[in-house]
């Protein structure tokens, strides 16, 4: 039930428009649908990886009607290089030096050339930036390799076309990470043929023998080894949807692609919890019928939001509270909207790690 609380002096009414939110059967009822909507028992885990398994073997045939591009790397041999120093065969990985830079949100709609241009800036910068260790003997040119986060059909080992954008970026006029991180797991452990990536998006490569490739006969020879860039964040196909997931994707600038993606990533799963949340206000039950601007901006509840919620072993769950009036502007949360509030994230994080 929403209570509005309205003070007796109607100049101090502006600010004062806090709203004691306490559940209703409704956003009970709300809440137990979505569970059940992301429950992932034994079953439904077995038909989703039969279901990629299958989607990879099509993909490898080159057959249509499947959602993993399976796209060939042109990557047979693994690896020799990152921004790391190299202590011979058996030191392997001496010292690392990373930075991260957040790419702004106005060059994620931009021009190719505008992120491109940030990018190499910010590698430049870093590089100058780096410390004495990593300085190499003269004449000796540093080689670099790059990462790029997106679907890219590869048509050699040192070109590629765009395939499409993801995680939320839309930019035009342009032309995989996958394949760097197996790279680099090699420098730990010899027997790595897999990469899983679960950031802001999800993918995996692996290395697939080149007389299991039928969509490749002809082009190559058929000895030897490829990796795979599954692409597996395109998965679509036998994924148990909640309305939430389906009102996500209609929402995004790629409907109707990169569902399992949409499902698990880091990008997403704040957003998923957000759209729950305000159902629950909107259904009048939780918030009076009328959502507060912050609950209704999209993206405006992150990952890390989610987590912090999940894990507040407080016994009056004081950061679920400060998340949810901070964050969505739900002020004054009782303590069955907190607990529900964990309940909807414990869900989306348990279907994710699923
Ligand atoms: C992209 C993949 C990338 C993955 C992880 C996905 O959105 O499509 O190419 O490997 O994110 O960054």
């Amino acid at each position: 039930m929403a209570v509005l609380m309205i003070p007796a002096n109607p100049l101090a009414a502006k600010q004062m428009t806090r709203v004691r939110s306490s559940a209703s059967r409704k956003d009970h009822a709300i809440v137990k649908e979505f569970r059940e909507g992301c429950a992932a028992p034994l079953p439904v885990l077995r038909q989703v990886a039969e279901g990629i398994a299958a989607d990879m073997r099509k993909g490898l045939n080159g057959d249509g009607g499947h959602s993993l591009p399976m796209i060939p790397t042109f990557v047979n041999t693994l690896p020799s290089g990152l921004k790391v120093q190299l202590g011979g065969k058996d030191g392997r990985v001496i010292d690392t030096e990373f930075e991260q830079v957040a790419i702004p949100q106005d060059l994620m709609f931009g021009t190719s050339e505008e992120l491109f241009d940030f990018i190499a800036s910010g590698l430049g910068t870093f590089v100058q930036k780096e410390s004495g260790k990593f300085h190499l003997p003269s004449r000796r040119l540093r080689e670099i390799g790059f990462t790029f986060s997106f679907p890219v059909k590869q048509t050699s080992i040192d070109s590629g076309i765009l395939i499409k954008l993801t995680k939320g970026f839309a930019v035009s006029g342009t032309v995989n990470d996958t394949v760097g991180t197996l790279a680099g797991a090699r420098y730990w452990d010899d027997d790595a043929m897999v990469a899983v990536i679960l950031g802001t998006g999800t993918n995996a490569c692996y290395v697939e023998r080149m007389d299991c490739i039928p969509k490749l006969q002809g082009h190559l020879p058929a000895n030897g080894d490829m990796i795979i860039n599954t692409e597996w964040g395109a998965f679509h196909d036998s994924l148990p949807l909640t309305e939430f997931d389906k009102a996500l994707d209609a929402a995004s600038i790629n409907p109707g692609e990169q569902i399992l993606e949409k499902t698990i990533s880091g990008m997403y799963l704040g957003e998923v919890a957000r759209r729950v949340f305000l159902k629950m206000a909107e259904s009048g039950a939780m918030f009076g019928g009328s959502a507060p601007d912050k609950l209704s901006t999209p993206f405006v509840l992150r990952t890390h939001h989610l987590c912090a919620m999940q894990q507040d072993q407080s016994s009056d769950l004081k950061l679920v509270g400060k998340i949810l009036s901070d964050t969505l502007g739900v002020d004054n949360c009782s303590s069955s909207i907190r607990e529900m509030a964990i309940d909807i994230c414990d869900a989306i994080v348990k279907r994710g790690g699923g």
